[in-house]
Protein backbone atom coordinates (compact mmCIF):
# COMPACT_ATOMS: atom_id res chain seq x y z
CA UNK A 1 0.00 0.00 0.00
CA UNK A 2 1.31 3.13 -0.98
CA UNK A 3 0.26 6.47 1.45
CA UNK A 4 -2.04 7.90 -1.14
CA UNK A 5 -3.91 4.81 -0.56
CA UNK A 6 -4.06 4.52 2.58
CA UNK A 7 -5.37 7.98 2.60
CA UNK A 8 -7.78 6.70 0.06
CA UNK A 9 -8.82 4.05 2.39
CA UNK A 10 -8.87 6.22 5.36
CA UNK A 11 -11.21 8.88 3.55
CA UNK A 12 -13.93 8.79 5.85
CA UNK A 13 -12.35 8.26 9.48
CA UNK A 14 -9.68 10.80 8.87
CA UNK A 15 -12.79 13.19 7.51
CA UNK A 16 -14.28 12.59 11.07
CA UNK A 17 -11.10 13.10 12.99
CA UNK A 18 -11.25 16.74 11.50
CA UNK A 19 -14.50 17.07 12.54
CA UNK A 20 -13.69 16.17 16.18
CA UNK A 21 -10.73 18.34 15.82
CA UNK A 22 -12.79 21.58 14.77
CA UNK A 23 -15.58 20.72 17.43
CA UNK A 24 -12.99 22.46 20.06
CA UNK A 25 -13.98 26.43 20.46
CA UNK A 26 -10.22 26.99 20.89
CA UNK A 27 -11.09 30.40 20.74
CA UNK A 28 -7.31 31.83 22.44
CA UNK A 29 -8.48 35.48 22.51
CA UNK A 30 -11.35 34.82 25.40
CA UNK A 31 -10.68 33.63 29.26
CA UNK A 32 -13.81 31.55 29.02
CA UNK A 33 -12.96 29.22 26.57
CA UNK A 34 -9.56 28.08 28.48
CA UNK A 35 -10.85 25.00 28.95
CA UNK A 36 -12.08 24.33 25.91
CA UNK A 37 -8.55 25.16 24.57
CA UNK A 38 -6.82 22.60 27.12
CA UNK A 39 -9.46 19.91 25.61
CA UNK A 40 -8.47 20.17 22.40
CA UNK A 41 -4.75 20.38 23.19
CA UNK A 42 -5.56 17.19 25.24
CA UNK A 43 -7.26 15.76 22.40
CA UNK A 44 -4.82 16.32 19.55
CA UNK A 45 -1.63 14.90 21.97
CA UNK A 46 -3.46 12.05 22.48
CA UNK A 47 -4.07 11.99 18.86
CA UNK A 48 -0.03 12.35 17.42
CA UNK A 49 0.43 9.64 20.70
CA UNK A 50 -1.84 7.22 19.03
CA UNK A 51 -0.29 8.09 15.57
CA UNK A 52 3.02 6.87 16.93
CA UNK A 53 4.93 10.04 17.95
CA UNK A 54 6.48 10.83 20.87
CA UNK A 55 4.20 14.33 22.72
CA UNK A 56 4.42 16.31 25.09
CA UNK A 57 1.89 18.84 26.79
CA UNK A 58 3.74 21.57 27.28
CA UNK A 59 2.33 24.16 30.03
CA UNK A 60 3.23 27.81 29.25
CA UNK A 61 2.29 31.10 31.06
CA UNK A 62 -0.75 30.96 28.81
CA UNK A 63 -2.28 28.07 26.56
CA UNK A 64 -0.55 24.94 25.94
CA UNK A 65 1.17 23.88 23.52
CA UNK A 66 1.52 20.49 21.60
CA UNK A 67 4.93 18.96 20.90
CA UNK A 68 5.62 15.88 19.22
CA UNK A 69 8.29 13.99 17.56
CA UNK A 70 9.30 11.02 15.70
CA UNK A 71 12.79 10.13 15.20
CA UNK A 72 14.20 7.93 12.99
CA UNK A 73 17.68 8.16 11.76
CA UNK A 74 20.89 10.78 13.45
CA UNK A 75 21.78 10.92 9.50
CA UNK A 76 18.50 12.03 7.94
CA UNK A 77 17.42 15.85 8.03
CA UNK A 78 14.88 17.03 10.72
CA UNK A 79 11.80 18.66 9.43
CA UNK A 80 9.67 21.08 12.19
CA UNK A 81 6.17 21.41 11.49
CA UNK A 82 4.19 24.35 12.89
CA UNK A 83 1.06 24.80 13.25
CA UNK A 84 -2.00 26.53 15.59
CA UNK A 85 -4.91 24.89 16.98
CA UNK A 86 -6.20 28.08 18.39
CA UNK A 87 -8.95 30.09 16.43
CA UNK A 88 -10.32 33.66 15.89
CA UNK A 89 -13.29 34.14 17.56
CA UNK A 90 -16.68 33.43 15.55
CA UNK A 91 -18.59 36.41 16.09
CA UNK A 92 -20.99 37.62 14.50
CA UNK A 93 -22.81 34.60 14.94
CA UNK A 94 -26.16 35.51 13.31
CA UNK A 95 -23.97 35.39 9.85
CA UNK A 96 -23.12 32.25 9.98
CA UNK A 97 -25.17 29.29 8.26
CA UNK A 98 -23.65 26.73 10.52
CA UNK A 99 -22.46 27.15 14.08
CA UNK A 100 -18.90 27.30 13.96
CA UNK A 101 -18.43 24.59 16.43
CA UNK A 102 -20.59 21.85 14.18
CA UNK A 103 -18.57 21.53 11.40
CA UNK A 104 -20.95 20.76 8.22
CA UNK A 105 -19.86 19.86 4.79
CA UNK A 106 -21.85 21.82 1.98
CA UNK A 107 -20.91 22.28 -1.91
CA UNK A 108 -17.37 20.23 -1.43
CA UNK A 109 -16.37 22.56 1.62
CA UNK A 110 -15.64 22.08 5.46
CA UNK A 111 -17.51 24.75 7.01
CA UNK A 112 -16.33 25.55 10.47
CA UNK A 113 -14.11 28.26 12.68
CA UNK A 114 -10.83 26.98 12.41
CA UNK A 115 -11.46 24.60 9.10
CA UNK A 116 -9.05 26.57 7.31
CA UNK A 117 -6.77 28.40 9.86
CA UNK A 118 -4.88 26.55 10.63
CA UNK A 119 -6.75 23.32 11.72
CA UNK A 120 -7.84 22.13 8.45
CA UNK A 121 -4.17 22.95 7.18
CA UNK A 122 -2.12 21.16 10.03
CA UNK A 123 -4.20 18.44 10.42
CA UNK A 124 -3.69 17.73 6.36
CA UNK A 125 0.17 17.50 7.57
CA UNK A 126 -0.47 15.11 10.36
CA UNK A 127 -2.63 12.73 8.09
CA UNK A 128 -0.23 13.30 5.68
CA UNK A 129 2.07 11.38 8.02
CA UNK A 130 0.10 9.12 9.46
CA UNK A 131 -0.16 7.59 5.90
CA UNK A 132 3.46 7.86 5.56
CA UNK A 133 4.19 5.72 8.64
CA UNK A 134 1.33 3.10 8.05
CA UNK A 135 2.03 2.78 4.49
CA UNK A 136 6.33 2.57 4.81
CA UNK A 137 6.24 1.36 8.78
CA UNK A 138 8.15 4.49 9.27
CA UNK A 139 8.90 8.15 8.11
CA UNK A 140 11.92 9.05 5.57
CA UNK A 141 13.39 12.15 8.22
CA UNK A 142 12.75 12.97 11.80
CA UNK A 143 9.99 15.14 12.02
CA UNK A 144 8.80 17.49 14.82
CA UNK A 145 5.43 19.26 14.97
CA UNK A 146 4.71 22.41 17.28
CA UNK A 147 1.46 23.59 17.04
CA UNK A 148 0.52 25.99 19.31
CA UNK A 149 -2.68 28.23 21.11
CA UNK A 150 -1.34 31.35 21.11
CA UNK A 151 -0.79 32.23 17.45
CA UNK A 152 -4.23 34.41 17.22
CA UNK A 153 -3.40 35.98 20.26
CA UNK A 154 0.19 37.09 18.83
CA UNK A 155 2.20 33.92 19.70
CA UNK A 156 3.32 36.01 23.39
CA UNK A 157 4.39 32.52 25.16
CA UNK A 158 6.14 31.01 22.60
CA UNK A 159 9.31 32.46 21.62
CA UNK A 160 10.59 31.79 25.21
CA UNK A 161 10.01 28.62 24.55
CA UNK A 162 11.74 28.87 21.54
CA UNK A 163 14.62 29.80 23.52
CA UNK A 164 14.70 27.31 26.54
CA UNK A 165 14.66 24.21 24.04
CA UNK A 166 16.87 24.82 21.15
CA UNK A 167 17.98 21.91 21.29
CA UNK A 168 14.86 19.78 21.58
CA UNK A 169 13.50 22.06 18.14
CA UNK A 170 16.97 21.78 16.11
CA UNK A 171 15.77 20.78 13.17
CA UNK A 172 16.95 22.08 9.48
CA UNK A 173 13.97 23.22 8.14
CA UNK A 174 10.86 24.61 9.27
CA UNK A 175 7.34 24.07 7.32
CA UNK A 176 3.99 25.68 7.78
CA UNK A 177 0.68 25.78 6.30
CA UNK A 178 -1.03 28.59 7.73
CA UNK A 179 -1.53 30.72 4.53
CA UNK A 180 -3.48 30.29 1.33
CA UNK A 181 -2.91 29.27 -2.47
CA UNK A 182 -2.46 32.35 -5.26
CA UNK A 183 -6.24 30.58 -6.54
CA UNK A 184 -7.96 28.18 -7.08
CA UNK A 185 -6.12 25.30 -8.64
CA UNK A 186 -3.02 27.35 -8.82
CA UNK A 187 -1.08 26.39 -5.79
CA UNK A 188 2.16 28.24 -4.30
CA UNK A 189 4.94 28.43 -2.39
CA UNK A 190 5.12 31.92 -0.05
CA UNK A 191 8.16 33.72 0.74
CA UNK A 192 7.19 36.41 2.53
CA UNK A 193 5.04 37.61 5.07
CA UNK A 194 4.26 41.22 6.79
CA UNK A 195 4.88 41.68 10.19
CA UNK A 196 2.66 43.74 12.07
CA UNK A 197 2.55 46.34 15.37
CA UNK A 198 -0.41 46.70 17.53
CA UNK A 199 -1.67 50.28 19.51
CA UNK A 200 -5.13 51.38 20.72
CA UNK A 201 -5.99 55.00 21.38
CA UNK A 202 -8.29 56.44 24.07
CA UNK A 203 -9.13 59.98 24.02
CA UNK A 204 -11.57 61.53 27.45
CA UNK A 205 -13.61 64.13 27.29
CA UNK A 206 -16.14 64.97 30.09
CA UNK A 207 -15.95 63.07 33.08
CA UNK A 208 -19.35 61.58 32.27
CA UNK A 209 -21.55 61.80 29.32
CA UNK A 210 -23.49 65.02 29.26
CA UNK A 211 -26.52 66.74 27.37
CA UNK A 212 -25.39 67.82 24.19
CA UNK A 213 -27.35 70.85 23.89
CA UNK A 214 -26.78 72.09 27.32
CA UNK A 215 -23.00 71.32 26.74
CA UNK A 216 -22.16 71.07 23.31
CA UNK A 217 -20.21 73.62 21.53
CA UNK A 218 -18.49 74.21 24.51
CA UNK A 219 -16.25 71.36 25.11
CA UNK A 220 -14.27 68.54 22.77
CA UNK A 221 -16.28 65.73 21.46
CA UNK A 222 -14.26 62.96 22.23
CA UNK A 223 -15.78 61.13 18.92
CA UNK A 224 -15.34 64.08 16.58
CA UNK A 225 -11.75 64.58 18.17
CA UNK A 226 -10.77 60.84 17.57
CA UNK A 227 -12.09 60.73 13.96
CA UNK A 228 -10.07 63.96 13.47
CA UNK A 229 -7.06 62.29 14.68
CA UNK A 230 -7.77 58.84 12.45
CA UNK A 231 -8.69 61.28 9.28
CA UNK A 232 -4.97 62.48 9.64
CA UNK A 233 -3.03 58.90 9.97
CA UNK A 234 -2.85 58.59 5.97
CA UNK A 235 -2.23 61.25 3.91
CA UNK A 236 -4.22 61.96 0.49
CA UNK A 237 -2.01 59.61 -1.59
CA UNK A 238 -2.60 57.08 0.50
CA UNK A 239 0.50 56.89 2.34
CA UNK A 240 0.53 56.44 6.26
CA UNK A 241 1.27 59.93 7.73
CA UNK A 242 3.07 58.83 10.72
CA UNK A 243 6.43 60.64 10.33
CA UNK A 244 9.28 58.29 10.21
CA UNK A 245 6.86 55.04 9.10
CA UNK A 246 8.56 54.71 5.80
CA UNK A 247 12.25 55.58 7.28
CA UNK A 248 13.44 51.58 7.09
CA UNK A 249 11.01 50.60 3.88
CA UNK A 250 13.35 48.58 0.94
CA UNK A 251 11.85 50.05 -2.39
CA UNK A 252 10.21 47.20 -4.43
CA UNK A 253 13.31 45.86 -6.91
CA UNK A 254 12.82 45.56 -10.55
CA UNK A 255 12.80 42.11 -10.63
CA UNK A 256 9.82 41.90 -8.19
CA UNK A 257 8.04 44.62 -10.08
CA UNK A 258 8.60 41.82 -13.26
CA UNK A 259 7.66 39.19 -11.55
CA UNK A 260 4.11 40.58 -10.23
CA UNK A 261 3.35 41.93 -13.64
CA UNK A 262 3.24 38.02 -14.90
CA UNK A 263 0.86 37.32 -12.56
CA UNK A 264 -3.05 38.30 -13.26
CA UNK A 265 -4.47 41.61 -12.24
CA UNK A 266 -5.63 41.67 -8.65
CA UNK A 267 -7.85 44.38 -8.84
CA UNK A 268 -11.01 42.56 -10.49
CA UNK A 269 -10.22 39.64 -8.43
CA UNK A 270 -11.11 42.15 -5.45
CA UNK A 271 -13.89 43.38 -6.88
CA UNK A 272 -15.79 40.31 -7.37
CA UNK A 273 -15.03 38.59 -4.24
CA UNK A 274 -15.35 41.42 -2.14
CA UNK A 275 -18.02 43.55 -4.28
CA UNK A 276 -16.40 46.89 -3.83
CA UNK A 277 -17.14 49.41 -6.68
CA UNK A 278 -12.81 49.86 -6.70
CA UNK A 279 -9.74 48.92 -5.18
CA UNK A 280 -7.98 51.41 -2.84
CA UNK A 281 -4.63 51.95 -1.63
CA UNK A 282 -1.53 53.85 -1.85
CA UNK A 283 -0.45 55.63 -4.80
CA UNK A 284 2.00 54.36 -6.95
CA UNK A 285 1.79 50.48 -6.09
CA UNK A 286 0.04 47.50 -7.56
CA UNK A 287 -2.58 45.89 -5.20
CA UNK A 288 0.22 42.92 -5.07
CA UNK A 289 2.79 45.43 -3.98
CA UNK A 290 0.37 47.20 -1.78
CA UNK A 291 -0.64 43.86 0.45
CA UNK A 292 2.50 42.02 0.10
CA UNK A 293 5.39 44.74 -0.06
CA UNK A 294 4.44 48.08 1.62
CA UNK A 295 3.14 48.49 4.80
CA UNK A 296 -0.07 49.76 5.98
CA UNK A 297 -1.83 51.23 9.38
CA UNK A 298 -5.57 50.42 9.47
CA UNK A 299 -8.38 51.20 12.28
CA UNK A 300 -10.02 47.64 13.11
CA UNK A 301 -12.98 49.24 15.55
CA UNK A 302 -14.02 52.23 16.81
CA UNK A 303 -16.12 52.89 19.85
CA UNK A 304 -17.56 55.72 21.58
CA UNK A 305 -21.36 56.97 22.56
CA UNK A 306 -24.82 55.79 21.90
CA UNK A 307 -25.28 53.28 19.20
CA UNK A 308 -28.77 51.59 20.71
CA UNK A 309 -32.39 52.06 19.27
CA UNK A 310 -33.27 55.75 18.52
CA UNK A 311 -32.03 59.06 19.60
CA UNK A 312 -29.66 59.70 22.48
CA UNK A 313 -28.27 63.40 22.01
CA UNK A 314 -25.10 62.88 24.36
CA UNK A 315 -21.71 64.33 23.81
CA UNK A 316 -19.95 61.02 25.04
CA UNK A 317 -17.30 60.94 27.87
CA UNK A 318 -15.00 59.25 25.64
CA UNK A 319 -13.89 57.10 22.28
CA UNK A 320 -11.13 54.67 21.44
CA UNK A 321 -10.12 52.88 18.53
CA UNK A 322 -7.89 50.01 17.65
CA UNK A 323 -4.92 50.58 15.25
CA UNK A 324 -3.03 47.87 13.50
CA UNK A 325 0.14 48.18 11.43
CA UNK A 326 1.34 45.57 8.63
CA UNK A 327 5.05 45.67 8.33
CA UNK A 328 7.69 44.65 5.76
CA UNK A 329 11.06 43.32 6.41
CA UNK A 330 13.24 45.93 8.09
CA UNK A 331 10.29 47.79 10.19
CA UNK A 332 10.97 47.51 13.89
CA UNK A 333 7.38 47.08 16.05
CA UNK A 334 8.69 48.39 18.78
CA UNK A 335 9.77 51.48 16.69
CA UNK A 336 7.05 51.73 14.67
CA UNK A 337 4.88 51.84 17.56
CA UNK A 338 6.72 54.39 19.03
CA UNK A 339 6.66 56.71 15.92
CA UNK A 340 3.33 56.28 16.21
CA UNK A 341 2.63 57.19 19.48
CA UNK A 342 4.95 60.14 19.02
CA UNK A 343 2.35 61.28 16.03
CA UNK A 344 -0.60 60.92 18.40
CA UNK A 345 -0.03 62.71 21.13
CA UNK A 346 1.41 65.76 18.93
CA UNK A 347 -1.65 66.27 17.13
CA UNK A 348 -4.44 65.94 19.67
CA UNK A 349 -6.04 68.94 21.07
CA UNK A 350 -5.66 70.52 24.14
CA UNK A 351 -9.55 69.90 24.83
CA UNK A 352 -8.95 66.25 25.60
CA UNK A 353 -6.80 63.61 27.09
CA UNK A 354 -5.18 61.37 25.33
CA UNK A 355 -3.94 57.91 25.64
CA UNK A 356 -1.91 55.61 23.35
CA UNK A 357 -0.88 52.27 24.23
CA UNK A 358 0.99 49.97 21.95
CA UNK A 359 2.82 46.76 22.15
CA UNK A 360 2.65 43.19 20.46
CA UNK A 361 3.99 42.68 17.26
CA UNK A 362 6.54 41.21 14.74
CA UNK A 363 8.61 41.77 11.91
CA UNK A 364 7.68 41.02 8.68
CA UNK A 365 9.72 38.22 6.80
CA UNK A 366 11.63 36.83 3.48
CA UNK A 367 12.53 33.32 2.95
CA UNK A 368 15.59 32.77 0.41
CA UNK A 369 13.85 31.95 -2.68
CA UNK A 370 17.11 29.88 -4.35
CA UNK A 371 17.35 27.23 -2.05
CA UNK A 372 16.85 23.44 -2.48
CA UNK A 373 14.42 23.28 0.01
CA UNK A 374 12.21 25.25 -1.63
CA UNK A 375 12.45 23.45 -4.65
CA UNK A 376 11.83 20.05 -2.57
CA UNK A 377 8.89 21.88 -1.56
CA UNK A 378 7.63 22.50 -4.86
CA UNK A 379 8.17 19.13 -6.00
CA UNK A 380 5.75 17.92 -3.34
CA UNK A 381 3.37 20.40 -4.10
CA UNK A 382 3.16 19.83 -7.79
CA UNK A 383 2.92 15.93 -6.95
CA UNK A 384 -0.24 16.55 -4.43
CA UNK A 385 -1.92 19.08 -6.52
CA UNK A 386 -0.95 18.26 -10.39
CA UNK A 387 0.51 21.56 -10.68
CA UNK A 388 3.29 23.42 -10.22
CA UNK A 389 3.45 26.12 -7.63
CA UNK A 390 4.23 29.86 -8.07
CA UNK A 391 5.82 32.03 -5.93
CA UNK A 392 4.44 34.68 -3.81
CA UNK A 393 4.02 36.62 -1.01
CA UNK A 394 1.31 37.47 1.36
CA UNK A 395 -0.12 40.37 3.51
CA UNK A 396 -0.54 38.21 6.83
CA UNK A 397 1.62 37.32 9.40
CA UNK A 398 2.73 34.75 11.44
CA UNK A 399 4.68 36.01 14.16
CA UNK A 400 6.91 33.14 14.98
CA UNK A 401 8.15 32.75 11.54
CA UNK A 402 10.98 35.40 12.41
CA UNK A 403 11.74 33.60 15.49
CA UNK A 404 12.65 30.83 14.02
CA UNK A 405 15.03 32.58 11.88
CA UNK A 406 16.51 34.67 14.80
CA UNK A 407 16.49 31.76 17.06
CA UNK A 408 17.01 28.62 15.59
CA UNK A 409 18.15 29.79 12.80
CA UNK A 410 16.06 28.02 10.38
CA UNK A 411 13.74 28.70 7.27
CA UNK A 412 10.39 28.01 6.79
CA UNK A 413 8.63 26.61 3.98
CA UNK A 414 5.59 28.29 3.47
CA UNK A 415 2.69 26.14 1.85
CA UNK A 416 -0.67 27.57 1.68
CA UNK A 417 -3.21 24.84 1.60
CA UNK A 418 -6.37 27.20 1.72
CA UNK A 419 -7.67 29.60 -0.27
CA UNK A 420 -8.13 33.50 -0.14
CA UNK A 421 -11.99 33.64 0.19
CA UNK A 422 -11.86 30.82 2.72
CA UNK A 423 -13.40 33.28 5.09
CA UNK A 424 -10.51 33.17 8.01
CA UNK A 425 -11.16 35.77 10.88
CA UNK A 426 -14.53 36.04 8.88
CA UNK A 427 -18.09 34.05 9.52
CA UNK A 428 -18.75 31.05 7.15
CA UNK A 429 -14.61 30.30 7.58
CA UNK A 430 -14.26 27.04 5.22
CA UNK A 431 -11.86 24.92 3.73
CA UNK A 432 -12.50 22.95 0.40
CA UNK A 433 -12.64 19.01 0.50
CA UNK A 434 -10.44 18.77 -2.66
CA UNK A 435 -7.63 21.46 -0.82
CA UNK A 436 -8.07 18.99 2.33
CA UNK A 437 -7.25 16.26 0.34
CA UNK A 438 -4.55 17.57 -2.00
CA UNK A 439 -2.94 19.29 0.88
CA UNK A 440 -2.98 15.80 2.83
CA UNK A 441 -1.67 14.30 -0.37
CA UNK A 442 0.75 16.98 -0.78
CA UNK A 443 1.54 16.44 2.95
CA UNK A 444 3.13 12.37 2.31
CA UNK A 445 5.08 13.38 -0.94
CA UNK A 446 6.81 16.43 1.31
CA UNK A 447 8.80 14.48 3.86
CA UNK A 448 10.45 12.43 1.22
CA UNK A 449 11.37 15.48 -1.47
CA UNK A 450 12.47 16.91 1.89
CA UNK A 451 15.52 14.00 2.82
CA UNK A 452 16.63 14.32 -0.64
CA UNK A 453 17.93 17.81 0.24
CA UNK A 454 21.66 17.58 1.54
CA UNK A 455 22.09 20.17 4.14
N1 LIG B 1 -2.94 32.28 9.15
C1 LIG B 1 -2.90 33.66 9.52
C2 LIG B 1 -1.81 34.41 8.80
C3 LIG B 1 -2.05 34.67 7.34
C4 LIG B 1 -3.29 35.08 6.90
C5 LIG B 1 -1.03 34.55 6.48
C6 LIG B 1 -3.49 35.30 5.56
C7 LIG B 1 -1.22 34.78 5.14
C8 LIG B 1 -2.46 35.14 4.67
C9 LIG B 1 -2.66 33.76 11.01
O1 LIG B 1 -3.41 32.85 11.76
C10 LIG B 1 -3.10 35.11 11.47
O2 LIG B 1 -4.26 35.40 11.42
N2 LIG B 1 -2.18 35.90 11.95
C11 LIG B 1 -2.48 37.14 12.56
C12 LIG B 1 -1.33 37.46 13.45
C13 LIG B 1 -1.64 38.41 14.53
C14 LIG B 1 -2.75 37.98 15.42
C15 LIG B 1 -0.39 38.64 15.33
C16 LIG B 1 -2.68 38.20 11.51
O3 LIG B 1 -2.05 38.17 10.44
O4 LIG B 1 -3.51 39.08 11.75
MN1 LIG C 1 -3.27 31.01 11.01
MN1 LIG D 1 -5.49 33.65 11.84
Amino acid sequence: MTPVEYLRKTEKKRMDELFTFLSFPSVSAKSEHKKDIAACADWLTKHLKGIGFKTRLVKTKGHPLVFAEYKVDKKLPTVLYYGHYDVQPPEPLDLWKSEPFKPQIRGGAIYARGACDDKGQVFAHIKGLEAVIKATGSLPVNVKLLIEGEEETHSVNLPEFLRKSKKQLAADIVVVSDTSQFAKDQPAVTFGLRGIAVGEVFVYGPNRDVHSGTYGGTIANPINVLCDMVAQLHDKNGKVAVPGFYSKVKQITPWLRKQYKKLPSRDARLKQELKVPAVHGEKGYSSYERAWDRPTLDVNGITGGYQGEGAKTIIPAYASCKITMRLVPNQDPNDICRKLERYLKKIAPKSVRVKVDTGGGAKGVVVPTDGPWLDAAARAIEKGFGKKPVFMKEGGSIPIVVDFKEVLGLDTLLIGLGQNDDNIHSPNERFRVRDFERGCKTATFLPFELAEVKG
